[in-house]
C-alpha cells in the first residue's frame, strides 16, 4: 500500500508555489470546449485523475483532444458534433465528471452509460437524475435510479424551473448543460450560491447565461465560440498550504496565481475569521475568472463556528479547517455540513476517527464537527480512506505533531493535486 511519511516538528514553510490548475474549471475546460465550433485552445490545465476522466469521456464522444502538460487543444464539434461512444464511459473517482456528463449525455442524440471507481457507485445520483427526468430525460441506474452504473438515452427535452433542494454546483451545471438544449428556458433556483465556473465559462463563450440572485438561466445558445482559456490556480490545493503556514510557527509563504473566485473564497473568509493573516494581492482577470496571489503568515489562531451560508463557498476546505481548529484557542463548531457525508468518502467521519489517531480533541455531528484546539498532535499511523482531501489534511495536521507520522493510501492525492508531496518537502525546506 502507498504510503507517505511526514515528519512532525513545526518545520516553518518558507518560499512560494503556485498551485496546479483549479480542477473544476479544467473539468469545465474540457467538457464546454467540447461543445464550441472550432478550436479551444486551454492553458493552466489540471492534468490529474479526475479531469482527465473528463478529458478521456470527452475523446470517447468524438472530440480530438490533446493534453501536453498543462496545454491543451480540443477540436470542438459544436453542440450537435457528439458522437456515440462505443464503449461505458468510466468517471473514476470523479463526481463531476459523471454529473455534468448525466446533464449533457441526456440530451444528445445517442445511447451512452458511465460508471465510476468503488467510491462513485455508491455516491448520490438522484439529485441530477431526478430534475432531468423532469425535462424529460431518460435514464436508468442501479438502486432504482439512484447510482451509477447509468445508462442513458438521449433525447429531446424541455426547460424547467427546478429550485434544487441541494446547495450544489454538479446539479446547477448537470441542468444548465442539458438546458444549452432544451426547448425554452430552463432555470435553477439555488439554496445558497455554489461555484459559479459553469456559468462563467459558458458566457465567455457566448452562451445566452443570465444570473439572477439565486436564479440561473439559460436558453439554447448561439453557437459557443472556440477561445483560448486561461485557468487559474486551484484555491483548494492551495488551502492546505495556507493552512499548514498558518499553524505552523515563523512561516511565511507566498502562493502565485490562484482563482478567488467569490464563491470559492469561504475558506479563507473563515480562516481570517480565525485569526490567519492571509493577504490577497496582485488582483487582475482571466477568461472570465478573479485571479490573485496569496500571502500567508503564521497566526494564532481562535476557535469560530462555522455554518449557514458560507458552507457551500468552503465545502473542499471543511476537512483541512478542521485541522486549523485543532490548533486554534476554544472550540471550534462546524455546522450545516452534511454534504461532507457524500463526498468522496463520508468526511466528516474519516477525519473525526483519523484526528483522534493523532490525539486531537474532536467529534462527530450529523452535519458537522465540534473540535477543541490543542497546541500539540502526536505522530501516529493514519489512513487516507482513499480520499485526496483527506490525505492532504491529514498531512497538514502532521507537520504539527510531535514525532512522524505516516499517512496509508496517500498516493489518491494524485486524483486533484498530484505533485502535493514534493510541495510540501520544497515549503519545509
Ligand atoms: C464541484 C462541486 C462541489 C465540490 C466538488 C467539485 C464542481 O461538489 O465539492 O469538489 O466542480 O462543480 P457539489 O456540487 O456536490 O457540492
Amino acid at each position: 500500500m502507498p504510503q507517505e511519511i511526514i515528519k512532525g516538528s513545526s518545520i516553518p514553510l518558507k518560499g512560494e508555489f503556485a498551485p496546479p490548475g483549479d480542477k473544476s474549471i479544467s473539468h469545465r475546460a474540457v467538457i464546454i470546449g467540447s461543445l464550441t465550433k472550432g478550436g479551444t485552445k486551454v492553458n493552466g490545465f489540471l492534468s490529474c485523475d479526475d479531469t482527465l476522466s473528463s478529458a478521456n469521456a470527452m475523446t470517447m464522444l468524438g472530440v480530438p483532444i490533446v493534453i501536453s502538460g498543462s496545454n491543451v487543444e480540443i477540436r470542438g464539434k459544436g453542440l450537435h458534433g457528439l458522437s456515440e461512444p462505443e464503449n461505458t464511459i468510466d468517471a473514476g473517482n470523479s463526481g463531476t465528471t459523471a454529473r455534468l456528463l448525466t446533464g449533457l449525455l441526456s440530451a444528445q442524440g445517442f445511447f451512452a452509460t458511465i460508471t465510476g471507481d468503488k467510491y462513485l457507485r455508491v455516491r448520490p445520483m438522484e439529485r441530477v437524475i431526478k430534475p432531468l427526468t423532469l425535462m424529460g430525460a431518460k435514464i436508468w441506474g442501479r438502486d432504482g435510479g439512484k447510482r451509477l452504473p447509468l445508462a442513458i438515452q438521449g433525447t429531446k427535452l424541455s426547460a424547467i424551473s427546478y429550485e434544487s433542494p441541494v446547495a450544489s454546483a454538479q446539479v446547477k451545471s448537470a441542468l444548465l448543460l442539458a438546458g444549452l438544449y432544451a426547448e425554452g428556458e430552463t432555470e435553477v433556483i439555488e439554496p445558497a450560491p455554489t461555484r459559479d465556473h459553469t456559468e462563467r465559462m459558458l458566457s465567455y463563450l457566448g452562451a445566452d447565461v443570465k444570473k439572477n440572485g439565486k436564479s440561473v438561466k439559460i436558453t439554447t445558445g448561439p453557437t459557443l465560440k472556440g477561445l483560448e482559456i486561461s485557468i487559474p490556480g486551484d484555491i483548494s490545493s492551495a488551502a492546505y498550504f495556507i493552512v499548514a503556514a498558518l499553524i505552523n510557527p515563523r512561516s511565511e509563504i507566498l502562493i502565485k496565481n490562484v482563482g478567488i473566485n467569490p464563491d470559492r473564497i469561504g475558506g479563507i473568509e473563515i480562516l481570517r475569521t480565525m485569526g490567519g493573516f492571509i493577504e490577497i494581492i496582485n488582483k487582475r482577470e482571466a477568461s472570465g475568472e478573479p485571479v490573485a496571489d496569496i500571502l500567508v503568515r503564521s497566526s494564532a489562531l481562535k476557535a469560530s463556528e462555522i455554518k449557514g451560508k458560507i458552507i457551500p463557498k468552503a465545502i473542499d476546505e471543511l476537512p483541512v479547517i478542521a485541522v486549523a481548529a485543532c490548533f486554534s484557542e476554544g472550540e471550534t463548531i462546524i455546522k450545516d455540513a452534511m454534504e461532507l457525508r457524500v463526498k468522496e468518502t463520508d468526511r466528516i467521519k474519516a477525519m473525526t476517527r483519523e484526528l483522534k489517531k493523532l490525539g486531537a480533541d474532536l467529534e462527530e455531528l450529523d452535519d458537522g464537527m465540534i473540535i477543541r484546539g490543542k497546541d500539540n498532535l502526536k505522530g501516529g499511523i493514519c489512513s487516507s480512506w482513499g480520499d485526496h482531501r483527506v490525505a492532504m489534511a491529514l498531512a497538514v495536521a502532521a507537520t504539527r505533531a510531535r514525532g512522524d507520522t505516516e499517512i496509508q493510501e496517500s498516493d489518491c492525492v494524485s486524483v486533484s493535486f498530484p505533485g502535493f508531496f514534493d510541495v510540501m518537502r520544497r515549503l519545509r525546506g
